[in-house]
């Protein structure tokens, strides 16, 4: 690649002052001379952030007038741009910035690189069930290596709003309802993104979103209304975020909704005292696409221009597609509504990113095109998303024992449209991904036997089009479902693909009903009738609600979308060759009705069953979910025992268990430590996740899994946002998930 960015003297100089061996301390001497150079307008150039000339990701620009864009990216009164890739546009981009621009500030490049770039990698929440930390972090390495080769270098990922509502199509694409292991998955993420050195064209910068508690929409519809405590503000909320600012994140997106009373993107308790105050965030704040615009409709600003300056104010650095920074700031602060001072910090930001990412030594340094056409699809990043989608799969039921299946089974009959569905497993957010280029579940099962035979049963999409592809509407077409039964009579097992289509899960794709969609239930139904030898394995973008399959069907595989790799991911398992050892990073209720379900609620005054009905319950439903966070099966058994708690010289707790495979099969287990403060100053969750492991036994083996509980794990935040922890008894319990485990206890002084 020729480096062509040599027409401002100016840049040239400034280049030239830059070398290989300049250090961050050297970043902010450039930065501070580089701003003293910028007029107002060039200022507010850098907090402006444009869509790219094609793809979209949120409502269509209204002034998407390409040729005012090409003049302010001329002007450099663009910092960043999204949803543009590919090493010839984006260069040719970069190039207009670099040589027209009076400064030639390079651009930054974002995109929403959520679970992957082509290679698709399982969705987030199917990742967040291997609890394998390492692995995570892998997987997003691999996804920004293949943005990097596309010339990209910023990715809006991760999104660490934790939520316990899965009507909300959005937990698809989050680390589940768990702080602790939202937090640990957040970091895990941001580490992969960005890896060790953000300079090299192999990394990206991260992005945690969406600051703050997006996830709490009210009833799980999406842009909707959230009204939390602090209570869940600091101890649920908060924890990943923070997380990722402790892993030097280098950009939080806030968000949509309003918290409050306040529209988080106008919030300055949140972008100011919080994350760039009391946890030192370096880095800037990107708003959503048109958060700042939507500031006015919400309620809280008279027009675009004062929304801006609320947001500006408020700490929001970089305006995603509003258009209220490049249209009105610079008057803004001529006007004095805005103090410049609070541009200089959010320009300097975002200068400081520029620089870490080596663009100002380099704006070329992603656009590689031998780099580009040898890395996507890589065969490294292929047996990537293999094992990570291996360790994504959970067994939430194998009661008569039918899988494993044997490799040389005969009569084994795939049933269900998601079985030959190439599309589907990649779930949503994969915007750059081909289209249909999964293996599916019936393109897997091929590699193991070619006995088996397949019938399509009938359709069962009962979703529209959705905005990235349109897919068809059958919802009453039950062709099909006959020649299944009849079929299904004469089979040894049956093998029944269903769940949701790809796009029934992602953002605007919220579900008033989690159950199966269309006539799914119908067709498993009729199945069961003629034969018991069900293995159902789901593939969906969230929790769904089966009572009845969970009752009545003996074999249960959640395999969520596992993206590009995901038919070979399931024939392994489903013919043994990899023993499934993901849990669930999110409760599945029994029925909707239940939503918001989630394992560390509070206790009520009247948690316990009264021969009357004056107690804390459903008059038509348990209370008890239908499938437990943490829980997860193994083709092998482990069994716990020996716990033992005890206190350490420097006042932490220890506590060990030893955990034995009891089974014919190596395995893999997580052991999970749970505690619980039952008497607080603030109400304490019944239990909450403070540690766990994952572990690898042989058959037969045993091991000692040990943890220590340090004042990280024991205290809570109060209402004042102090970190307390508080004497008295604690309860801890350890086992394979939040519903059973081995307990005990201790006091802390
Ligand atoms: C809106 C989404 O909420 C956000 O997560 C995403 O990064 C942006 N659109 C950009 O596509």
């Amino acid at each position: 690649m020729k480096f062509r960015f040599l027409k401002p003297l100016c840049f040239i100089v400034f280049l030239s002052l830059n070398t290989k061996l300049m250090s961050q301390q050297d970043h902010t001497e450039k930065i501070e001379a580089l701003l003293k150079k910028m007029t107002l307008e060039e200022k507010v150039g850098q907090m402006n952030q444009y869509n790219g000339f094609y793809d979209v990701t949120g409502p269509a620009p209204k002034n998407g007038n390409a040729a005012l864009k090409y003049e302010h990216l001329k002007k450099g009164w663009v910092g960043s741009m999204l949803n543009v890739r590919g090493v010839e546009e984006v260069q040719k981009l970069q190039q207009l910035v670099v040589e027209e621009s009076r400064l030639g500030i390079p651009m930054i490049f974002g995109f929403d690189v959520i679970h992957g770039l082509k290679t698709q990698s399982p969705i987030p929440l199917a990742e967040a069930a291997s609890w394998d930390m390492e692995a995570i972090e892998e997987s997003a390495a691999v996804a920004a290596n293949e943005a990097s080769a596309v010339g990209l270098n910023w990715t809006f990922a991760p999104m660490v709003d934790i939520s316990r509502d899965a009507r909300w199509g959005r937990v698809m694409e989050g680390g589940g309802e768990d702080p602790f292991l939202g937090a640990k998955i957040g970091a895990a993420r941001v580490r992969g993104f960005q890896g060790k050195d953000l300079s090299l064209n192999t990394t990206i910068a991260a992005t945690a979103k969406h600051f703050a508690a997006y996830g709490f929409a009210e009833a799980g519809k999406e842009y909707n209304t959230v009204d939390i405590g602090t209570n869940t503000l600091y101890n649920i909320v908060f924890p990943p975020f923070k997380a990722a600012v402790e892993a030097n994140v280098q950009s939080v997106m806030n968000g949509f909704n309003i918290l409050n009373g306040v529209p988080v993107t106008a919030d300055a308790v949140l972008q100011r005292d919080f994350l760039k105050g009391k946890w030192g965030f370096q880095g800037f704040v990107i708003s959503d696409w048109s958060s700042i615009a939507e500031i006015a409709p919400h309620g809280f600003a008279k027009n675009l221009k004062h929304a801006g300056e609320i947001a500006a104010k408020a700490g929001s650095d970089m305006d995603m597609e509003s258009k209220a920074y490049v249209t009105h700031l610079a008057a803004s602060v001529r006007e004095g509504k805005v103090e410049e001072r609070l541009l200089d910090d959010a320009v300097r930001r975002i200068l400081k990113v520029k620089f870490e990412l080596g663009l100002f030594d380099d704006p070329y340094r992603y656009c590689n095109e031998k780099r580009e056409k040898e890395r996507l699809f890589h065969k490294d990043h292929m047996e990537a998303v293999l094992e990570m989608a291996k360790k994504s799969i959970v067994l939430l039921k194998n009661d008569s024992g039918l899988l494993p299946l044997k490799k040389d089974q005969k009569g084994i009959l795939v049933i269900g449209d998601l079985a030959d569905d190439k599309n589907s497993p990649l779930g949503s957010w994969r915007l750059a991904s081909d289209t249909n280029s999964a293996v599916s579940v019936l393109e897997g099962m091929d590699s193991y036997t070619k006995d088996y035979s397949f019938v399509q049963g009938p359709k069962y999409f009962d979703d529209d089009a959705s905005f990235l592809q349109h897919v068809k509407i059958n919802t009453d077409d039950t062709s099909g479902m006959e020649e299944a039964v009849a079929a299904a009579k004469n089979a040894s097992v049956v093998v029944l693909v269903a769940g949701e289509h790809g796009f029934m899960s992602g953002e605007a794709r919220s579900r008033t009903n989690i159950n199966l969609p269309g006539l799914q239930h119908q067709l498993i139904k009729a199945i069961h009738k003629v034969n018991k030898n069900i293995v159902l394995v789901l593939m969906n973008g969230r929790p769904l609600a089966l009572p009845w399959e969970a009752e009545n069907i003996p074999t249960i595989l959640e395999t969520w979308q596992l993206g590009s790799q995901s038919g070979n991911a399931i024939a392994q398992t489903l013919f043994g060759d990899n023993n499934p050892s993901g849990k669930l990073p999110m409760t599945f209720p029994r029925s909707v009705g239940q939503v918001p379900i989630y394992y560390n609620h509070y206790r009520t005054g009247r948690a316990t069953r009264e021969p009357n009905v004056f107690w804390s319950h459903y008059a038509d439903e348990k209370n008890s979910p239908q499938f437990p966070f943490g829980h997860g099966l193994s083709y092998t058994q482990f069994k716990y025992s020996d716990l033992s708690i005890s206190k350490t010289a420097q006042k932490e707790i220890s506590v060990s268990v030893s955990v034995t495979n009891k089974g014919e099969m190596e395995g893999q287990e997580v052991v999970q430590l749970y505690l619980s403060d039952p008497v607080a100053s603030i109400v304490r969750p019944v239990k909450e996740l403070k540690a766990f492991k994952k572990i690898r036994l042989e058959a037969g083996a045993s091991m000692t899994v040990r943890f220590l509980l340090t004042q990280k794990e024991l205290g809570f935040y109060t209402t004042d946002y102090e970190w307390t922890v508080e004497p008295g008894t604690f309860e801890v319990m350890v086992g394979g998930s939040s519903a059973e485990g081995l307990s005990g206890s201790f006091e802390l002084e």
